[in-house]
């Protein structure tokens, strides 16, 4: 069956274009998509505008997202109407929720296919009910099976997403992925560990393990590995250079994670630990379930451990009912703290959440000035923590060429600062020696001062 779908690919020289948004679970799953296509005879197309497959891997977190992405599809019918015999596909989490997908095939009528985002490996059999019996495919069941071995197609720049833990058993009350993306399961350890054996070999030197919480990782196996277990199998067992992780929810930082770090030769000087609000008021609303006080504790104990690690984290600013005095409390933490970076997010009502139910939301002009002024303060803090890097010497795993500066090519430290400096392409995938001459906001600047380095 699948034969008949690769012939009339490979006989037609057909192309794809994907367009992800959200995070990086999204940016790995498309990964995933290139792999399926390409092993069934697609090629990848230079724009999107001379595609036979368009796809478009969707993200539901905040409401600006959606809006933006139903203009995006809209836009897609004057493709169809040039080029008929287009494919048109939509999935990712916002076809999970509920009504979603039916809403999406009778709105617009040239959209062929909708997959949820446990039914990517069905996408053979999708163009086949597409190109060959000439249907309308929509593939957005339940599903909580894990497909292993699945092809996927990464970008070859030294570093490599693999997904540990799939769904979200946590339910903050803001939070529409626990309804999107089903209930918590692990991979197993072998399969995992054998997947980061086969990266290192192929030369990858830098390891994102994905999952919306990490921390829970391996409670719903039996008979297999915690998650600073399995930090620590990764470490002994591999070659990884870098290994890093997202993301990790505070109130579940245990001792045993904490003791990975400055242990653990691989493990990056880096943790991204979204706090949300510095409210305790706020953060009982969210179900958060920790205390800004432990909060602040785990950054206490992470940084006598390493004192150089860079904390990242995420803030929703004008939850339902956050008063004035609550908001402060949010401004002293991120002062207090001292993040070196952090996105924050003005509050979206998600349907079918429990804080859409909550009342006293707030409107969008105080919710707005209250974000602005937040970033006020993480600016301030990116900067002094930039700073301390003025003179310094950092080893740069380069990821890519820069397009705004002829020669400039730019990586990222162990501690995930983006460091930009004059290259060549050659060094893509490698570890460099940069000695930082100038600081910004957002990024590191320097001058490449060695070869490649044979460590991390
Ligand atoms: N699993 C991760 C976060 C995934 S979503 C965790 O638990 O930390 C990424 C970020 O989007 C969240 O950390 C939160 O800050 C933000 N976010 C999620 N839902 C949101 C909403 N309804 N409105 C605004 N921001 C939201
Ligand atoms: Fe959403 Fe909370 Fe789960 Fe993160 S832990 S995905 S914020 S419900
Ligand atoms: Fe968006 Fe889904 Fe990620 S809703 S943030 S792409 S898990």
């Amino acid at each position: 069956m699948i034969e008949t779908v690769k012939a009339k690919i490979v006989q037609n020289n057909l192309t794809y274009f994907i367009e992800t948004y959200g995070c990086q679970m999204n940016t790995h799953d498309s990964e995933k998509i290139c792999g399926i296509l390409e092993s069934i005879g697609y090629c990848h197309a230079q724009s999107k505008k001379d595609a036979d497959l368009i796809l478009f891997n969707t993200c539901c977190i905040r409401e600006h997202a959606e809006e933006r992405l139903y203009g995006n599809i809209g836009a897609l019918k004057r493709h169809k109407d040039k080029k008929p015999n287009a494919i048109i596909g939509v999935c990712g989490c916002m076809t999970q929720q509920k009504d979603t997908a039916e809403g999406l095939q009778k709105r617009f009528k040239f959209v062929d296919i909708v997959f949820g985002t446990n039914k990517i490996h069905m996408l053979p059999d999708m163009l086949h009910d597409v190109m060959i019996d000439g249907k309308r495919a929509a593939y957005t069941d339940e599903d909580a099976s894990i497909n292993e071995g699945v092809a996927t197609k990464r970008k070859s720049n030294g570093s490599a997403y693999v997904n540990i833990i799939y769904g979200c058993n946590n339910y903050c009350t803001y939070c529409i992925v626990p309804y999107v993306r089903g209930a918590e399961r692990s991979r197993k350890s072998a399969d995992i560990l054998r997947e980061v054996k086969t990266l290192c070999s192929e030369g990858v030197k830098e390891i994102t393990l994905l999952g919306q919480n990490v921390n829970s990782y391996g409670t719903d196996l039996q008979n297999d590995l915690s998650f600073p277990q399995l930090l620590r199998e990764i470490d002994k067992q591999t070659d990884v250079k870098r290994l890093r992780f997202m993301t990790s929810h505070p109130k579940d930082l245990t001792d045993e994670l904490l003791a990975c770090y400055g242990d653990l030769p691989s493990l990056c000087e880096h943790i991204h630990l979204p706090v949300q609000s510095g409210s305790n008021s706020v953060l009982t609303r969210m179900n958060r379930r920790y205390t800004r006080e432990h909060y602040i504790g785990l950054t206490e104990q992470l940084r006598a451990r390493v004192p150089n690690i860079s904390i990242t984290t995420d803030i929703i600013v004008g939850f339902p009912g956050e008063t004035e005095e609550e908001f402060s409390q949010t401004m002293d933490l991120a002062e207090q703290i001292g993040f070196d970076s952090a996105y924050t997010f003005v509050y979206s009502s998600r349907p079918g959440t429990a804080a859409a139910d909550m009342s006293d939301h707030l409107d969008q002009d105080t919710k707005s000035e209250r974000l602005a002024r937040l970033n006020v303060v993480i600016k301030s803090s990116m900067r002094d923590k930039n700073s301390l890097y003025d003179g310094q010497i950092v080893k740069v795993l380069v990821d890519g060429a820069r397009k705004r500066t002829d020669g400039e090519v730019g990586g990222r430290t162990r501690t995930a600062k983006t460091v930009n400096f004059l290259g060549e392409t050659s060094d893509i995938g490698k570890i460099v020696n940069v000695r930082i001459n100038k600081v910004k906001v957002h990024t590191l600047y320097g001058e490449k001062i060695g070869e490649e380095m044979t460590d991390a």
